[in-house]
């Protein structure tokens, strides 16, 4: 999966006295409206009812019906309770078509300028239906655009992915002969390549995917038994998505270990061409290298990164992620090894990445996250990692620098994040650090004693 950029983000720093409720709503401005004289026009509602508008992100729609699609995130107290229906129902009066994304997510803090932010598991079933692009919504130029029946194949894997709730098993797609030999001419075109141009990392979990979750030429894998591969390897999970995330969404699941992924193949007519994430990319790019202890703790380094960080700086999480986890290539002894999902699951990419033609800077995140990047093109410029190990260390550092008004930690024992912000909390990580030097110092204690 990538994260997607987003158009246009405001944030409006008007207070509410107490506000611990918050409804995320959709809605689509239609054709021949201008877009910002429009916009204001709705947004002049919501200022009426006294809600607090956090955020807005806007995408140019893919309805033929409407130009633009817009996502609020709505903040205010308990008292202001009837006016978010009315603020809907007067939208509706106005022609607006409005869909409530989500409700009421559960904030443990009375806090109201800390920003919300999933705090378990759960919470990222909130963002099932909170896509920027859906995964049976195609581009007039896609190539399964005019094949109906492909259209309808779509439909039928992204309502899996808006319906999942986390504890759920994922449902298993009985893939088509036609879809499995699509898989199976990727698959074989890229294990070849994967021998002289992929990290040793990717190539040591690769055949134990082989074994343990059906990766063949003549099988798509299930999610969920890669999901349950990769708990037993680093604690990493999938989660079913229907399509595109916004880059906050996508980044903030990595904190949980939670990879965002799509269950849907491209179309059998380009077998090697794809213009968006579908599920070779995602199992034969991004799921060996969640299996790497250091690569998983990466990745969550940037999701906890992600997590109530401003908009700027979830800006520069992204492009810090698209150098990495999507077109990373790292030092291997004198060589140069490939470890971004975008290169790993790319016949043409994968070479010329480890070719002389494009430019290598070494990775540094305070550096590769002001670096803008084609979406369309091969990469004109990569960033080297020295190891997963350098490159988590460097990413804590720039996370560090962030500016966020409170610190959290992500507890692996209740798999949540939790907000650090009172003593009784920072004396029990105390506490459990104590007992794990206590582990450690009598481990080495019987080292020696050998
Ligand atoms: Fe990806």
């Amino acid at each position: 999966m990538e994260t997607a950029n987003i158009q246009t983000t405001i944030r409006n720093s008007q207070g509410v006295s107490k506000a611990p409720f918050h409804t995320s709503i959709f809605f689509s401005i239609s054709k021949g409206s201008d877009k910002i004289g429009g916009l204001l026009e709705h947004l002049e509602v919501i200022k009426k009812h006294n809600i607090n508008l956090t955020r807005i992100e806007s995408r140019p729609s893919k309805t033929e019906k409407s130009d633009y699609d817009f996502f609020l995130d709505l903040e205010y107290g308990s008292n202001t309770l009837k006016e978010v229906e009315k603020v809907i129902e007067d939208l509706e009066s106005r022609g607006v078509k409005v869909t409530i994304v989500s409700e009421n997510p559960q904030v443990d803090s009375s806090d109201s300028s800390i920003p919300w932010f999933p705090r378990k598991l759960s919470d990222l079933d909130l963002y099932a239906n909170k896509v920027l692009e859906m995964g049976d919504e195609l581009s007039s130029d896609h190539p399964g655009a005019t094949d109906p029946v492909y259209r309808a194949r779509r439909k039928e894997i992204a309502t899996i992915a808006a319906t999942y709730k986390h504890g759920h098993e994922i449902p298993r797609i009985n893939y088509t002969k036609e879809e499995t030999e699509t898989w199976g001419r990727v698959y074989k075109k890229l294990k070849e390549l994967f021998a002289n141009y992929a990290c040793q990392q990717h190539t040591f979990v690769f055949p134990l995917l082989e074994q343990n979750c059906g990766y063949s030429e003549d099988n798509i894998p299930q999610l969920q038994d890669i999901s349950n591969f990769l708990q037993e390897c680093t604690g990493f999970r999938i989660r079913p998505v229907q399509g595109l995330l916004s880059s906050r969404d996508f980044l903030n699941g990595l904190a949980f270990r939670v990879f965002h992924a799509t269950q849907y193949i491209r179309h059998s007519s380009v077998p090697l061409y794809t213009p968006e994430p579908d599920v070779c990319h995602e199992l034969l790019g991004h799921v060996p290298l969640f299996a790497d202890p250091d690569f998983a703790d990466f990745s969550q380094e940037i999701g906890l990164a992600s997590i109530g960080a401003s908009d700027e700086d979830i800006e520069r999480l992204s492009t810090c992620y698209w150098f990495t986890v999507e077109f990373g290539i790292c030092k291997e002894g004198d060589k140069i090894k490939a470890y971004g999902a975008g290169l790993l699951s790319s016949t043409g990419e994968l070479e010329y990445c480890i070719s002389d033609k494009p430019e290598k800077k070494p990775f540094d995140p305070f550096v590769t996250c002001k670096t803008k990047y084609p979406i369309t093109t091969f990469q004109p410029l990569y960033y080297v990692a020295e190891s997963f190990a350098d490159a988590k260390e460097k990413m804590r550092e720039f996370a560090d620098s962030l500016k966020k008004p409170f610190a959290i930690r992500y507890n692996p024992y209740t798999t949540s994040i939790e907000l650090l912000d009172n003593k009784d909390k920072l004396l029990n990580i105390c506490n459990q650090i104590r007992l794990q030097a206590d582990t450690l110092a009598d481990a080495i204690q019987k080292f020696k004693s050998l």
